[in-house]
């Protein structure tokens, strides 16, 4: 039996070798070399061996053991297309570039590696490709790792002047986006249980809390008029479902309750904090006008995980079925980015059994022109429809045993290859494209990024103009009717920061909250005269030796407001003049080199 597995491993190793020095002695010699040896017997076997062990270490450079990557590379012609990936490498030497084609996009492609090893990378060579084709996309980032694109040399690439980041989760720059718009020509009860069902993984909520939410929302958008108007007034959002909650007291048994009681939980986890609102927008962003823009999903990392992975979900089933309803097509429409990708899929067995439909949308999103990439850092966690038969797959260096026997099974390694994925230097990847591509080494450019140089103002300045006109179209698009006490004739997220920032910078003058909300003068006086007028806040003059200063307090009122966005809101301790002239004189003794402390208490810290 040994002598067997020996005999066995000479002929697979030396099997491979005449195969690796094919691209560099010719296909037919190499071929005859290894006819030659299979009709040879035992001993002329081992000559034989010791021979093509020689020309291999001459020509391949390679020692007897040493497992240098050596994969056979494609023609040059196989490997050309459109969107540049990088170079391909054989034997030490960059022979010629590997290229994407349109439909390797959309029929979607895996970036697999451990941390650190170039995944982020890799993704912006592709990014910046379809920027400069303008082929729009989406990126979910879960890292902020991103928005270094913008330290590019806008020289070299001055579409990314028209690079979008929504921050989602942080006030930089929110997302004011409501998970419960449906896609356009979608019916809201579809959609309802698409929402239920993401919830059932993301919150691992059950069945039961399925069925409440589903009759909460049901009835609610019912009494937003959706069975009978083609645009209702307003959309639900989490708030309404506590309210709901809040106001059903009806007897429930103890299995309900504990449906009830989950159900309290999940809709809190988007009703409180700051993230709130990026999820409840009365009058949403619309997606599809994102669709045709290259945009970065900045998600926090204090956004809760089950809020990331929702957010992350609802937009691909958002976009499959946008998709559908738009028809089939073989042009590229749109490539989605996601990092982090394996939180997309079932992670126990009993997951994996119960729920395939992300299966369902892996298959039925490529028909529609729409690219995806999935970017992770564990090819073991995706599942076999996602790993083993996605068109085309990037492997950078890996680490562990279970990830590195997924991957080899994906890319079709042969027995002893497998190291190959441990041997991957940064910047290296093993490339395999179903029908056009198998698996050779290639090397990615490094993308030139400075890291840590875009700092939140930057990103707000460059959104600037495209949430001016944003909200500028909102304004006119408003259909919405207040619901809050003091929400005016619509709720964005501007009207909600500017509210916020009172009650976060009370002693601050108009100039400064402006340019803090980043308003010009005119929308900034707009929206302040909205809110006096409805009596969510009010002015206060205050005389000093300067002069007149004028300043914003909110009143209950606008208080209330923002409680039912989820915000923390101090109460008011003292008038707002008082804490203006503690303000004051607490900066007068600090500019004196004085440690002061006031003794009350602002934003909810000891200021
Ligand atoms: N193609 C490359 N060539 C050279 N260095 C690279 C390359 N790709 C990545 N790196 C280096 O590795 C670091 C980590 O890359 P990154 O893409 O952030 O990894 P990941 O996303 O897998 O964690 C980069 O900051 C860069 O210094
Ligand atoms: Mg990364």
């Amino acid at each position: 039996m040994m002598l067997v597995m020996r005999i066995f491993d000479d002929v697979e190793r030396v099997g491979q070798l005449c195969k690796s020095l094919e691209p560099v002695i010719g296909k037919l010699k190499a071929k005859s070399l290894w006819n030659t040896y299979l009709a040879s017997d035992w001993k002329q076997r081992q000559e034989l061996e010791q021979y093509i062990q020689l020309i291999s270490t001459k020509i391949l450079n390679k020692n007897p053991g040493e497992s240098k990557i050596l994969l056979n590379p494609p023609s040059k012609e196989a490997a050309t297309g459109e969107f540049y990936l990088g170079q391909i490498v054989y034997n030490d030497k960059e022979l010629y570039p590997l290229s994407l084609r349109e439909e390797d996009f959309i029929k979607d492609i895996v970036i697999v590696a451990t941390t650190g090893e170039g995944k982020t990378n890799t993704g912006m060579v592709f990014a910046l490709e379809l920027l400069q084709k303008n082929v729009p996309f989406i990126i979910v980032d879960w890292k902020r790792g991103w928005r270094a694109l913008y330290s590019l040399d806008k020289k070299d690439y001055p579409q990314l002047n028209n690079l979008l980041t929504f921050t989602i989760g942080r006030q930089v720059v929110p997302f004011a986006w409501n998970p419960f718009r449906a896609p356009p020509g979608i019916n809201y009860k579809t959609w309802l249980a698409v929402i239920c069902e993401v919830l059932e993984k993301s919150h691992i909520s059950g069945q039961g809390v399925a069925h409440v939410i589903m009759n909460i929302y049901e009835k609610k958008y019912k009494e937003l008029g959706f069975d009978v108007l083609l645009e209702p007034k307003q959309y639900p959002n989490f708030f309404d479902g506590l309210k709901e909650m809040e106001s059903d007291k009806k007897r429930s048994y103890a299995r309900e309750l504990q449906w009830r009681q989950s159900t309290v939980r999940i809709l809190k986890s988007f009703t409180f904090g700051p993230h709130s609102i990026c999820f409840n927008s009365r009058n949403p962003i619309k997606l599809e006008e994102l669709l045709d823009k290259p945009v970065v999903f900045e998600l926090d990392q204090e956004l809760p995980k089950p809020v990331r992975t929702f957010f992350m979900e609802l937009l691909l089933r958002w976009v499959h079925l946008y998709r559908l309803s738009q028809g089939e097509s073989e042009k590229l429409r749109h490539v989605l980015f996601f990092e982090e990708a394996h939180n997309l899929f079932p992670q126990n067995k009993y997951e994996k059994e119960s729920t395939n439909s992300i299966e369902n949308i892996y298959r039925e999103i490529r028909s529609t022109g729409q690219g995806l990439v999935s970017i992770t850092q564990h090819s073991s966690l995706l599942p076999q429809y996602v790993a083993g038969n996605s068109h085309c797959q990037i492997t950078l260096a890996l680490q562990h045993e279970d990830d590195i026997r997924a991957s080899k099974k994906a890319l079709f390694l042969e027995e002893g290859q497998e190291v190959y994925l441990d041997k991957l230097k940064i910047g290296e990847g093993l490339v395999k494209i179903k029908g056009r591509i198998p698996a050779c080494l290639v090397k990615f450019p490094l993308v030139p990024v400075r890291k840590g140089e875009i700092t939140d103002e930057y990103i707000k300045k460059i959104m600037a103009g495209y949430l001016t006109d944003l909200r500028a179209k909102s304004r006119r698009d408003s259909r919405i009717e207040p619901i809050y006490p003091g929400a005016n004739s619509n709720d964005s997220a501007i009207v909600n920061e500017f509210l916020l920032d009172i009650e976060n910078n009370p002693i601050s003058t108009t100039v400064k909250r402006y340019e803090r909300l980043g308003l010009n003068h005119k929308t900034g006086n707009e929206i302040k005269y909205r809110f006096m007028q409805d009596g969510s806040i009010k002015d206060k003059e205050i005389i000093t030796k300067q002069g007149k200063i004028v300043l914003l307090d909110l009143t209950l009122k606008g208080k209330e407001y923002l409680r039912n966005l989820g915000y923390k809101v101090s109460p008011t301790l003292n008038g707002l003049e008082h804490r203006f002239w503690k303000h004051k004189i607490a900066e007068y003794y600090k500019s004196k080199g004085y440690k002061v402390s006031v003794e009350e208490v602002i934003n909810g810290r000891p200021a």
